[in-house]
């Protein structure tokens, strides 16, 4: 059934993909294990998640191999305890570890927020907003930002410029991206086909998906230089903010 406007105590449940290695980091342990400040990547992203009031579940996809190792890391981090974080194993491909996530869901949960472990440093607020919008009644929410460079469509086999879409209709989206549970689940039971969030595949049910406003500081950590700009973030938070 989908959400109505009037239902304000929706359980939350938040599910974090963490089961990717990070190829394009370069070499050494899994993503979502490395350090930021001394801190795993993941445990800045798990805290992130059980700091939005909203959220009363997490559950991290680890990777396959690697779950006694996130339960170990999580169990010695000091995570609130009145929040339940489930951990179970991931898959091949995104796609397919959010699915593995969802599927260990307990039935109360009707919002869903999807976030990924690579992106430690995203605002709580923003997690607020994005799960409000949920509670507030669109089915599915994406934070985003406006494009800074702009952007050419190429024609692959020659890499000849094809057009220049209009960068001021476009935005660059991040996580997490909220969602009717019910609404996700079906996307993820009917839509095939390589996409990179899960956004894309409830659009291709036909349902409409909601911009909101996105934050700087929820970047995704993918390439080297991106472990440079999180210290360097977290030193300034760790300096001022008292995080
Ligand atoms: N992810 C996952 N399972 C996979 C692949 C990715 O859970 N089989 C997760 C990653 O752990 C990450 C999020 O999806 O938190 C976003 O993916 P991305 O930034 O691409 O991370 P990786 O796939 O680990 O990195 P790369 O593509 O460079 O290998
Ligand atoms: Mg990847």
């Amino acid at each position: 059934m989908p959400i109505s406007a009037k239902d304000t105590n929706l359980t939350t449940a938040a599910v974090i993909p963490a089961a990717g290695r990070g190829v394009r980091l370069g070499p050494g342990a899994p993503k979502a294990l490395r350090t930021l400040g001394g801190v795993p990547i993941l445990v800045h992203a798990v805290r992130a998640m059980t700091r939005a009031r909203a959220v009363s579940l997490v559950v991290v996809v680890a990777p396959p191999d690697g779950v006694a190792e996130v339960r170990a890391l999580l169990d010695s981090h000091g995570l609130p305890e009145a929040k339940d974080i489930r951990i179970v194993a991931g898959g091949e491909s995104r796609q397919d570890s959010v699915r593995l996530g969802l599927a260990a869901l307990p039935d109360e949960v009707e919002v869903v927020l999807v976030h990924d472990a690579a992106r430690p440093l995203v605002p709580v607020d923003m997690v607020d907003a994005v799960a409000a919008a949920v509670r507030d009644g669109a089915p599915a929410v994406v934070p985003g930002l406006p494009l800074v460079d702009t952007v050419k469509e190429i024609d692959p086999a020659t890499e000849a410029v094809v057009g220049t879409p209009d960068r001021s209709l476009l935005r660059a989206v991040q996580t997490p991206q909220g969602f009717d549970r019910a609404t996700l689940l079906k996307a993820h039971t009917t839509v095939t086909g390589a996409v990179t969030d899960d956004a894309s595949m409830v659009e291709r049910l036909g349902v409409q998906v909601l911009v909101v406003p996105g934050h700087e500081e929820a970047f995704k950590v993918t390439r080297p230089l991106d472990l440079v700009l999180a210290e360097a973030v977290l030193a300034r938070r760790r300096a001022t903010d008292d995080y």
